[in-house]
């Protein structure tokens, strides 16, 4: 309709530069549960006493059983058409950059390239070294990072665990293996923030691509403002009507399996840039 005809046209405009925000909603279609929405995660449990180091710190193996149900979950599930489109859209945009909050992998896995997708959030096949909380509050950890580590923790997926059952660091030998992703009150990759802050600096006709995020969470959810602020516009893919909430100048309503491909089709015409 009339909507998607000026999305369209918007989208050819010459020099456009598009930042996608990502959220659990474009992997649903997946198959993968959402956080806020019916059957998400923090309806069956409460974020505080699960995605927070000190959740972490006070039972381990409590939330190891979390993240590794959801780590089998990410690790079998495919990559959906949204992913794909928006994967073909990078390559094909010269100025493009999705910040996306997912961490299960599924954008990696449709070949989304790396240069032009930031994983705000960490990812689930992520492992590093977890400490313990400093004096302030801060997680001490030696560093260590394991990548691409997607075979099961030696946890039983029920009952108490106890803490010397939690696999050690292999490089400091004190801290925990942890999984590789954000918890509330844990800041994220100034390199990410900056990268993102950046691009919101530099002038140019802009557009602002969300999908599927409720938009409780920042930063991320501060992304479309930011653009709007600086004369960029905003649409929106959400299977709730989001647009007005984004102060979106297009809000598609739908399965983002089903609208992003379909808002992205005349980028698919153009060749991949090098
Ligand atoms: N297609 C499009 N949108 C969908 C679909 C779908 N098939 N299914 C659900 N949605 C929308 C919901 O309407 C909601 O707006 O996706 C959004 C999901 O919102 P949340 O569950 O809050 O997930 P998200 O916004 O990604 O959460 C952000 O919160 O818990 C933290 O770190 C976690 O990255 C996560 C962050």
């Amino acid at each position: 309709p009339a909507l998607l005809t000026s999305f369209h046209s918007y989208l050819l405009t010459p020099n456009l530069r598009i930042l996608v925000v990502i959220g659990a909603g474009l992997s649903a279609a997946s198959g993968l549960a959402t956080f806020r929405g019916a059957g998400g995660h923090w309806r069956n449990f409460d974020a505080m006493t699960i995605a927070t180091p000190e959740a972490f710190n006070a039972d381990p193996g409590f939330v190891w059983q979390f993240y590794q149900m959801r780590r089998r979950a990410a690790f079998a599930a495919k990559p959906n058409p949204a992913h794909y489109a928006l994967a073909e859209a990078a390559k094909r945009c010269r100025d493009f950059l999705a910040a996306s909050q997912n961490v299960d992998g599924l954008s990696r896995r449709a070949g989304h390239p790396e240069d032009k997708i930031e994983y705000i959030h960490g990812n689930l096949s992520t492992l590093s070294c977890f400490q313990g909380m400093d004096y302030g509050g801060f997680v001490e950890s030696c560093g260590w990072k394991a990548e691409d580590q997607t075979q099961d923790l030696p946890i039983p997926d029920e009952g108490v665990v106890p803490r010397e059952m939690i696999p050690k660091c292999p490089n400091c030998k004190t801290g925990l293996q942890r999984p590789g992703v954000v918890w509330f009150g844990e800041s994220l990759d100034e390199k990410v923030m900056d990268r993102i802050q950046d691009w919101l600096e530099v002038q140019g006709p802009s557009l602002c691509l969300v999908v599927g995020t409720s938009g409780r969470v920042y930063p991320a959810a501060a992304y479309a403002k930011a653009v709007k602020k600086r004369g960029g516009k905003v649409a929106v893919v959400d299977i709730e009507d989001r647009g007005a909430e984004e102060g979106a100048d297009w809000s598609f309503v739908g399965d983002a399996a089903v609208v992003v491909p379909e808002i992205l089709k005349p980028l698919m015409e153009r060749p991949e840039v090098v």
